[in-house]
């Protein structure tokens, strides 16, 4: 007997400090168990408390009367499939006549009460099926990316979301995106991720970081061109936008397109083209694109000028050539000179980091999701990284990545230095490595090469 008290008494402990230190953890042991009994026990109720029942239909309450049987309950959505997760439990449901979707997003927040779960969110599957992610904890806190990663071609598992789902960054679905923050949000971290996620892709990345090249130039062996001033970036750009016009030339080749169809209208991209003809994708990583549009003096407008131009021109016309943008910033609005706003209305995918004041949260979502604008706002100061994204289905989902080191990035782009493409037209801007060894690219201090 006394065995069997210290062995519940020690199991009890062990669950208590495993939810306390280490909640992923204690949730693969025991919360998952409790979990789903809990939820099967009480969905009936809850479901009634929390207004998701429908009354009986009236040929069952005529039955029930022709019958003498008692009246019949109201009846709660049907539960399709009720599924653990790593994370949390996903509960598919079918509808009852009468209700929508909307009613179970707007009890969201109820049913995360009554079933003690850390977060509900529901979307729809198809007409009369609603699925309800729920977390079992805060997954956030500790971003940990799930092992098995649905990796495409130019599809990078980049974040966490909220629900517990991978966020992928996908350049043929979105190919061009703005990433907003205040100062020490997690922009930086936030990219340094993509790049870890793109070395190992067929794929070229150049990057232009006009904060003296600290965040890129680490990772320089895996980057075909990098700039580290405005001077650099504007030739840079001009090369890329020539290169752009070659790649139209072989898809014109290719298609048999002539030459008198502008490049805007030529629907067909690389990835039409067979896999020997095709030339590499291309990421352009821009970091604090502020630096590049302002100027003092009348030669930097000049320059600040065609900078601009060069990216709204790679904006309109880089996706079907496989030129991607992925651009950084502080703050990216009007205030920031002339056709920056046309920019940004080029640049699809958006995500924003925790901001300082509500202007910049609209300069990512105020044209496209006005309560995004509101989330952005409350993204705590310490959650670092926490972002909100917007999705190609016009809704959005906070997301965080994981937190890589700036060494542990160099270490897998140095490990995939071998696949960085040479392309003729960048030549001139490519990185110039010190010394042979893997751990020799140049290092900013953040990161001393004795790791
Ligand atoms: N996803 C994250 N998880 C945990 N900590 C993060 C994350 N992103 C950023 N941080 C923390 O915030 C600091 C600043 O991030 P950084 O990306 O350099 O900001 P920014 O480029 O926006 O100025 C990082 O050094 C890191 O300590
Ligand atoms: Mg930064």
């Amino acid at each position: 007997m006394t065995g069997f008290t210290v062995a519940l008494v020690l199991v009890v402990a062990t669950a208590g400090l495993l939810r306390w230190r280490r909640p992923a953890w204690y949730w693969l042991t025991f919360g998952v168990t409790f979990a789903t009994v809990r939820v099967l026990v009480r969905y009936a109720s809850v479901m009634d408390a929390c207004g998701l029942t429908v009354p009986p239909s009236r040929w069952r309450l005529a039955l029930a009367r022709a019958t003498n049987r008692p009246v019949p309950e109201s009846r709660a959505p049907r539960i399709l499939r009720l599924r653990p997760t790593r994370t949390g439990l996903v509960l598919r449901l079918k509808l009852r006549p009468g209700q929508d979707a909307f009613d179970l997003a707007a009890a969201s927040d109820r049913l995360r009460h009554s079933f003690s779960m850390y977060g509900v969110t529901s979307r729809e599957l198809r007409s009369g099926v609603v699925e309800l992610r729920m977390t079992g904890y805060d997954v956030l806190k500790r971003v940990q990316m799930p092992a098995k990663a649905d990796t495409r071609p130019m599809r990078v598992p980049v974040a966490l979301r909220e629900d517990g789902s991978i966020h992928y960054r996908d350049y043929r679905e979105v190919p061009h995106a703005l990433t907003l923050g205040a100062t020490e949000s997690g922009k930086s971290v936030y990219q340094r991720n993509l790049v870890a996620g793109l070395a190992p892709m067929d794929v070229a990345l150049v990057g232009i970081d006009c904060k003296q090249g600290v965040e890129l130039f680490p990772l320089a062996r895996r980057f075909s061109a990098l700039a580290d001033n405005p001077d650099t970036a504007v030739e840079l750009l001009d090369a890329l936008v020539k290169r752009m016009e070659g790649v139209y030339r072989i898809i014109r080749a290719e298609q048999r397109i002539t030459a008198d169809v502008p490049d805007a209208e030529i629907a067909a991209g690389i990835w039409d083209l067979p896999d020997e003809l095709r030339p590499t994708p291309i990421v352009v990583l821009v970091d604090e694109v502020a630096e590049l549009a302002l100027f003092a003096t009348r030669e930097e407008e000049k320059r600040r000028d065609r900078i601009v131009t060069a990216l709204v021109r790679l904006a309109q016309l880089g996706r079907a050539a496989g030129i991607y943008l992925e651009i950084c910033g502080q703050r990216f609005g009007s205030e920031l000179g002339k056709s920056i706003t046309m920019l940004r209305a080029q640049l699809t995918g958006r995500t924003a980091h925790r901001v300082n004041d509500e202007t910049s949260a609209n300069m990512a979502f105020g044209d496209i999701a006005p309560d995004a604008v509101l989330a952005v706002i409350q993204i705590p100061a310490d959650m670092r990284g926490v972002a909100i994204t917007g999705d190609s289905t016009g809704g959005w989902a906070r997301i965080r990545a994981p937190h890589t080191t700036l060494r542990h990035a160099v270490n897998i782009c140095n490990r995939h230095a071998h696949r960085t493409p040479e392309l003729p037209e960048l030549a001139p801007f490519r990185p110039v490595l010190t010394g042979t060894s893997a751990g020799s690219a140049p290092l900013s201090k953040a990161a001393p090469a004795t790791a």
